[in-house]
């Protein structure tokens, strides 16, 4: 069981660094930080919103593919490639795209939070591309989905813990 939850995670981490770098590379690249939905609306409402940005997406979607490449270097089961990082990268960051979508149609402004989308849109659309790649693996979907909530509160608990955080959850 134990060495299931560790497959699941290794082959989904790759969606999980494509998540975490547009918010170091949007910084670095606050010059070039082009939202991608070049600032237009739709309905009153921005399509997506200043919180999504091209250098974002391309950073993104780079760092999946080399997270998939590096994993690849160790042979660790499930092999991984470059490919498959890449598709699974642009998968978390369209996920990402989707749900801001989603939160500009109902009203939320950027930076709201929508709980379980926020935490769960990039899984499930990274999966979805993967799908160009490999078969659909049931087993690593279901501790995905499990383990993402789980990971996320124990951070902001950390986060509770040393002060850094003003609510646990
Ligand atoms: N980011 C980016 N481009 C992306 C995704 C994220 O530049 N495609 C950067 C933005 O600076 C963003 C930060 O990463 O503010 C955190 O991402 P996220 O929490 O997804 O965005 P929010 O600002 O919360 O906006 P939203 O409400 O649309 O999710
Ligand atoms: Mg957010």
């Amino acid at each position: 069981m134990l060495n299931l939850i560790f497959q699941a995670i290794w082959f989904i981490l790759p969606a999980y660094c494509a998540n975490i770098a547009p918010v170091f590379f949007a910084k670095a690249l606050a010059k070039y930080n082009h939202p991608l939905d070049f600032g237009k609306s739709w309905k009153g409402k921005r399509i997506f919103g200043d919180g999504k940005t091209w250098p974002g997406l391309i950073s993104g979607t780079l760092v999946g593919g080399l997270a998939g490449f590096l994993q690849s270097l160790t042979l660790i089961q499930p092999v991984s490639s470059l490919q498959l990082g890449l598709l699974l990268g642009f998968g978390a960051l369209t996920g990402d795209f989707v749900g801001s979508f989603i939160k500009r149609r109902i009203g939320l402004a950027r930076g709201q939070s929508l709980p379980l989308m926020d935490q769960l849109g990039f899984i499930i659309f990274a999966f979805l591309f993967s799908l160009i790649l490999i078969p659909f693996n049931w087993k690593y979907f279901i501790i995905c989905l499990i383990l993402t909530p789980v990971l996320h509160l124990g951070t902001n608990w950390i986060g509770f813990k040393l002060k850094l955080k003003r609510e646990p959850w």
